[in-house]
C-alpha cells in the first residue's frame, strides 16, 4: 500500500468501453491513481486550466478534434502537463509522431495491463519533470552565459575607453614636454650669451670669486642646454612612428662600435660580440638603443685596465632576449627601477659625465616595440642590460 496521495490522471476518451477498460485496469493498483475522464478536447482543456492534473491519457480521435492536431493543440496550450497518447493498432505510427513532437509516451489500446499502464504513467511524470528541470538549468545556463557575455563586453569597452584616455594623456604629456623643452632653449641661450658677454667685457675687472661665479653660470647653462636637448630628443622619439623591417642586429652593433671608437680613445676594450638573430624592428631606433647601452658600457668600465663588453642573445621566460654586459663599476640592484627614469643617475657627474636620459630613451624605444627591458648588476662587478622585442 502506498501512503502517497494518488496520481491525478485526466483521461480524454469518447469511447465509453475504452474508458471503462482504463478505469478497471487502474483500479487494480488500489488507489495509486485518481482518474477523471472527459469526452472532448474542449472539455479537457477547460479541466486542465483549473490545474491539479499530473498526467493526461489522450485519445487522438475525439468528437471535436482528430489526429495529430489533438495532441498538438493540447501540448501547445498546456506544455507543463505530460501527455501519454492512447492509440489503436492501426495508427501506431501517428502515435510515434506525437512522441517525436513532445508526448511522453503512447499506449496501444487493448494491449495495456495494470503494470504497463502504471509504469508508463509514472515514467511519463518522471521524464517530464526531468525534462523540465533540464530546461530550467539550460535557461539558467543561458542567462549566466548572457551575463558573462555582457560583462565581457562591458570590460572590453572599459579597457578601450581607458586605453584611449591613457593614449590621449600620454600624447598631451609628450606635447607638453616638447613645447616646454623647446621654449626653454631661447631664455637659456640668453643666459649663456649674456654671461659670455659679461665675462668678455668685465672679466678683467672682476674679483677671482666673481669670475668663478660667472664660470659656474656658464657651466650650468651648458649643462641645462644638454638636458633640454636630450629631453627634446626624447619627446620627438615619442612622436616618431615605428618603421619596422627585418634587420640584422649584428650589423647595427658593428656600426655602433665603429662610431664609439673616438669615445674609447685607445683604451683597451675586449669586445665579445655574438651573432644576433635578424628581427623585425625599426633599425634607426635599435641603433639608438645599442648606442646608449654600448656607450654606457664603455663609460662605466673606464676604471678597468681592460674593459670586457659582451653582446649576445639568450632566452628568458621562453622569450628571446638580447643583452649587453660589461665588467664595469656596476650598481646596487636596489635602485634598478630608477635607472630608466628621465634624469635619473646612480653615479656622480664628477665620476661619470651624463644627463641620465639615455636609458629612458632606450626604454621608450623598447616599449614602442612591445618589448621589455631590465638590468642585472652588482656594485663593482659589472652590469648587464637585457631587452626583448615583439614588433
Ligand atoms: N653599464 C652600466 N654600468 C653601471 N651603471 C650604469 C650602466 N648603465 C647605466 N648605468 C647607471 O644608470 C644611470 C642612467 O643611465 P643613462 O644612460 O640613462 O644615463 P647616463 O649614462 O648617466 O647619461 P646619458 O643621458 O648621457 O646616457 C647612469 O647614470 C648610471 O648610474
Ligand atoms: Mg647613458
Amino acid at each position: 500500500m502506498t501512503t502517497a496521495s494518488p496520481v491525478r490522471i485526466l483521461l480524454v476518451e469518447d469511447n465509453p468501453g475504452d474508458v471503462v477498460l482504463i478505469e478497471e485496469t487502474l483500479a487494480q493498483r488500489h488507489g495509486a491513481f485518481a482518474l477523471e475522464s472527459v469526452e472532448r478536447l474542449s472539455a479537457a482543456l477547460a479541466r486542465l486550466s483549473i490545474g491539479g492534473i499530473q498526467v493526461v491519457l489522450l485519445d487522438l480521435t475525439l468528437p471535436d478534434s482528430d489526429g495529430l492536431a489533438t495532441f498538438t493543440t493540447m501540448h501547445t496550450q498546456v506544455p507543463d502537463v505530460p501527455i501519454v497518447v492512447l492509440t489503436g493498432l492501426s495508427d501506431e505510427s501517428l502515435a510515434v509522431s506525437t512522441v517525436r513532437d513532445g508526448a511522453q509516451d503512447y499506449l496501444v489500446k487493448g494491449h495495456v495491463d495494470a503494470d504497463l499502464l502504471g509504469r508508463t504513467i509514472s515514467y511519463a511524470i518522471e521524464r517530464h519533470q526531468v525534462r523540465r528541470q533540464l530546461k530550467s538549468s539550460e535557461q539558467q545556463l543561458r542567462a549566466a552565459l548572457e551575463q558573462v557575455r555582457n560583462l565581457n563586453q562591458d570590460l572590453e569597452r572599459r579597457v578601450a575607453e581607458r586605453t584611449s584616455e591613457l593614449a590621449a594623456a600620454y600624447k598631451e604629456l609628450e606635447a607638453f614636454t616638447y613645447s616646454v623643452s623647446h621654449d626653454l632653449r631661447a631664455p637659456l641661450r640668453h643666459v649663456s650669451g649674456f654671461a659670455q658677454t659679461l665675462a668678455e667685457e668685465m672679466g678683467s675687472h672682476l674679483s677671482p670669486t666673481s669670475r668663478d661665479y660667472l664660470e659656474r653660470i656658464q657651466q650650468g647653462a651648458v649643462q641645462m642646454g644638454v638636458m633640454v636637448d636630450d629631453l627634446l630628443k626624447l619627446a620627438r622619439l615619442g612622436r616618431q612612428p615605428l618603421n619596422p623591417r627585418l634587420t640584422s642586429l649584428t650589423e647595427i652593433v658593428g656600426a655602433v662600435i665603429a662610431e664609439l671608437e673616438s669615445e674609447i680613445a685607445g683604451r683597451p676594450v675586449e669586445w665579445q660580440i655574438r651573432e644576433l638573430s635578424a628581427v623585425a624592428c625599426d633599425p634607426g631606433l635599435l641603433g639608438v638603443v645599442f648606442t646608449n647601452l654600448l656607450s654606457n658600457a664603455v663609460k662605466y668600465t673606464r676604471p678597468r685596465d681592460v674593459a670586457v663588453i659582451e653582446v649576445g642573445e639568450t632566452t628568458r621566460d621562453g622569450e628571446r632576449a638580447f643583452f649587453v654586459r660589461d665588467n664595469g663599476v656596476g650598481f646596487d640592484m636596489r635602485y634598478a627601477d630608477k635607472l630608466f627614469g628621465v634624469f635619473q643617475r646612480l653615479h656622480r657627474t664628477e665620476d661619470f659625465e651624463g644627463t641620465g636620459v639615455g636609458l629612458a630613451t632606450v626604454q621608450r624605444i623598447i616599449h614602442k616595440h612591445g618589448g621589455r627591458i631590465w638590468a642585472e648588476a652588482m656594485p663593482d662587478r659589472g652590469a648587464a642590460f637585457y631587452f626583448t622585442l615583439n614588433a
